[in-house]
């Protein structure tokens, strides 16, 4: 691709694109259209920022919070950040170890700048958050894929890190729970994963995201056992603020210097506002509004996950956590993205084909994230079942 005389960048070109945009504006195109479309296909929950956070903005805005802020960060943020910590982990994490950032997309970004040199090699799993390897590309290093198995519930184990670790790599990038299957890495394979990323003489970075959505087993940092790790979170998902774009990471002391140095030059500041609309979401009122949307969110999962394996979806077992079930389609359909076009077409139920996530197994496997309202979930359902039935 040129543009005069100018060229793309190689880097840009190697960089994959999200089907599920794909989807998304086929949805929207339908909606438009006059169509009633059930979305399971995007990766936001449709609660709206609880109220609380919303007036925090309001009142930061009427006070003219407007400006550049730390680079890191301000510092109640900060503090509000190490405190939630304490309370939910038990953990003592120093507040300049935490840096907000722009969405935990720039925390990725940095982290990986920070690493990677070019050439270098970063573990991923397959299937895994698609953009890490994009982030890994654009440092200049090669991601290096691990197939992750239902067995060892999508997630990257110590076995699987040695063997796949080769002479250029220099890290491992995990999520839990993860994008696109929902589950989390155990406490016990989290520190063996530690131990043997230490062994390796590399870089742990560990995603929890979706942390604070998590249904039934407990929910276990990789801070509680190591200063090490990179830890990568975000008011996104278990807070409800996608668009205000705010994330953080906690850091190992010796990074929080070159952080502060990219941050600075890249962002100059995360948002200010979301940060001052931040510092009320640890409230005690909205954790509770919080805690009960978790709960909303394993009812929703409890009826999809029967629900789905009774249309032939083969689960096998009901994700952990974050709000994804990544499904197998093997009995239903040769080709994830034919087979999504399809129930889109026809059943008006808009989900995500296996191979934005990944190769391995791929094309025999769906995500569904369950957003939506237990009621409208209960359409698709019966939409995909008057779908199937009639192929
Ligand atoms: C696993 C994972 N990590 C990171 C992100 C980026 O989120 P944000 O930049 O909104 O914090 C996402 C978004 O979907 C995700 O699924």
């Amino acid at each position: 691709m040129q543009l005069g005389r100018h060229r793309w960048a190689r880097r840009v070109a190697s960089m994959t694109s999200f089907k599920v945009v794909d989807f998304l504006e086929a949805a929207e195109r339908m909606q438009a259209a006059g169509r009633d479309i059930v979305r399971l296909e995007a990766g936001q929950p449709a609660f709206s920022t609880p109220r609380p956070i919303a007036e925090a903005a309001r009142r930061a805005l009427a006070d003219e919070k407007t400006r550049y802020t730390p680079a890191l960060g301000i510092a109640p943020l900060r503090e509000a950040i190490a405190a939630f910590y304490a309370q939910r982990h038990g953990l003592k994490v120093a507040p300049e170890r935490i840096a907000v950032t722009t969405g935990s997309s720039a925390a990725l970004g940095l982290i990986c700048d920070l690493l990677i040199e070019p050439g270098d090699g970063f573990l991923l799993t397959d299937p895994g958050y698609p953009c890490n390897a994009n982030f890994v590309r654009r440092a200049g290093g090669e991601p290096q894929w691990v197939p992750v198995a239902a067995a060892e519930r999508y997630q990257l184990t110590a076995a699987a890190l040695a063997a796949h670790w080769r002479p250029n790599t220099v890290g491992a990038l995990v999520a839990s729970p993860s994008n696109p299957t929902g589950e989390i890495i155990a406490r016990d394979q989290l520190a063996a994963l530690h131990a043997a990323t230490r062994e390796h003489g590399g870089a742990l970075v560990v995603d929890e995201i979706y942390h604070g959505l998590i249904y039934d087993e407990p929910e276990t940092s990789i801070l509680e056992f190591t200063d090490e790790a990179f830890v990568v979170n975000s008011f996104s998902k278990y807070f409800g603020m996608t668009g205000w774009r705010l994330g953080w990471m906690v850091l190992p002391e010796a990074a929080i210097e070159p952080i502060n140095v990219m941050a600075q030059n890249f962002y100059i500041s995360p948002p200010s506002i979301a940060q001052y609309a931040a510092l009320a979401a640890f409230q005690p009122v909205v954790i509770d509004e919080l805690e009960a949307r978790r709960n909303e969110f394993r009812r929703r999962r409890d009826f999809l996950v029967p629900a789905l394996r009774e249309l032939g979806f083969d689960i096998p077992f009901a994700p952990a956590g974050a709000f994804y079930i990544y499904a197998g389609i093997a009995g239903l359909a040769d080709d994830c993205e034919a087979f999504c076009w399809d129930m889109l077409e026809r059943a008006g139920v808009a989900f995500t084909p296996g191979t934005d996530f990944g190769s391995h197994l791929a094309r025999q496997r769906v995500r569904f994230s369950y957003t939506e309202p237990l009621e409208r979930l209960e359409l698709a359902v019966s939409r995909l079942r008057t779908a199937l039935a009639a192929r």
